[in-house]
């Protein structure tokens, strides 16, 4: 069965972008159709300046809002990274892999870096180290496919070197995954710069809905979107970007079509209020849901609980395997019924053949 394995990073409020964008598809339509890991990646939100009690209280918003819009723990796997360990044990062996070369030619390293050190602050090395973590979260799975925002690509990208280069260098160990990019809604904008994306981390309000803004509050922002100048409504990305994104968050919503949409249209006010009530209802069973789960905060710790207990059991095998394979010595307690007569053959207790001739 095909695996699919996604990343939250709790570094703001889940936003309708990441509604509309992934976590809708996941609950819809992957998690039914292949065996899915969905993981709150709070080692990654400690890659910047951070406050550790905002880190612990968005992880378990993320993973609150993940089952709140239909994820289901019978159905697919939710946890957090940092509860399993196997993700930082890969990493490190693939940064032994990776090359300091590779790292600095990430652009979202280098888009970063280059802000956080125009603010006269200090970059941190993991922020450097990062993209190899992210392959870590992937490879210790075996995923065949990771759905990603374009933003994201260059990180699959480099996630699949790493698995040859390794795959090559030491024998056939990772799965190499490949990103699908989600068909639909794939990308909202920003409603007052509709040329960039809707993003957490940005949290400067008026553009950008988040998952748990009040009716009134979406209302307010939808109808203060920035249009373009003009006067009718057509859909048009490159020269009305503001339109087309109202068009394409409508059409995301209500399952239509933005350019028949533009059709049925005369004014960007009406335009706004259809687009403003429907995000509304889009949002409520999912406010709903996550009313219910935030009063039984036992429930959703539990399903964190099994969420890692079922993501360590799939990730370790892997991981201890890529240890034998690189040439780490398996510690007495993996190869206590084997270790004698195994010792120089590379054959070791778990049944895994090391290739003792490299
Ligand atoms: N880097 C991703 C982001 O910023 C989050 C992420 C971390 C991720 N590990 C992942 C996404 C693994 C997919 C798979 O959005």
């Amino acid at each position: 069965m095909t695996r699919v394995f996604s990343g939250v990073k709790p570094t703001g409020h889940l936003t309708l972008g990441n509604y509309l964008g992934a976590m809708r598809q996941w609950a819809a339509v992957d998690q039914h159709r292949a065996e899915s890991l969905f993981c709150i990646v709070d080692l990654h939100a400690l890659t910047v300046d951070h406050d550790p009690a905002r880190v612990r209280r968005l992880s378990r918003q993320a993973a609150t809002l993940l089952l709140a819009s239909g994820l289901d723990p019978e159905l697919c796997t939710v946890f957090v990274q940092s509860h399993v360990d196997e993700h930082a044990r890969l990493s490190y062996v693939l940064e032994c892999v990776a090359t300091d070369g590779e790292m600095r030619r990430m652009i979202q390293y280098k888009e970063k870096a280059a802000r956080e050190r125009a603010r006269g602050g200090s970059v941190r090395l993991s922020l450097l180290t990062y993209p190899v973590l992210m392959a870590a979260d992937i490879l210790a799975y075996g995923a065949d496919e990771v759905p990603v925002g374009d933003d994201q690509a260059q990180h699959v990208e480099l996630t699949r070197d790493l698995a040859v280069r390794f795959n090559q260098r030491y024998g056939y160990t990772f799965t190499v995954p490949r990103a699908t990019v989600p068909n639909v809604g794939a990308r909202v904008m920003n409603l007052q710069e509709p040329l960039s994306k809707m993003g957490k981390s940005d949290d400067s309000g008026p553009g950008i809905v988040y998952l748990l803004d009040e009716p009134d509050v979406v209302r307010r922002k939808v109808m203060r979107a920035v249009t373009d100048s003009g006067r009718d409504v057509v859909y048009d990305r490159e020269d009305r970007p503001g339109l087309a994104n109202l068009l394409e968050i409508l059409a995301s919503c209500t399952g239509g079509n933005p350019s028949e949409l533009s059709g049925v249209y005369e004014s960007y006010g009406a335009l706004k209020k259809d687009t403003a009530e429907a995000v509304v209802e889009v949002l409520r069973p999912v406010q709903e849901r996550h009313k219910e789960l935030c009063a039984d905060p036992g429930y959703v710790e539990g399903v964190l609980r099994d969420g890692a207990e079922r993501a360590r059991a799939m990730a370790r095998p892997t991981v201890d395997a890529a240890y034998r394979a690189i040439g780490l010595l398996p510690a007495a307690s993996d190869t206590a019924a084997s270790d004698t007569a195994a010792g120089d053959t590379g054959v070791v207790g778990s049944g895994v053949v090391l290739n003792a001739a490299r």
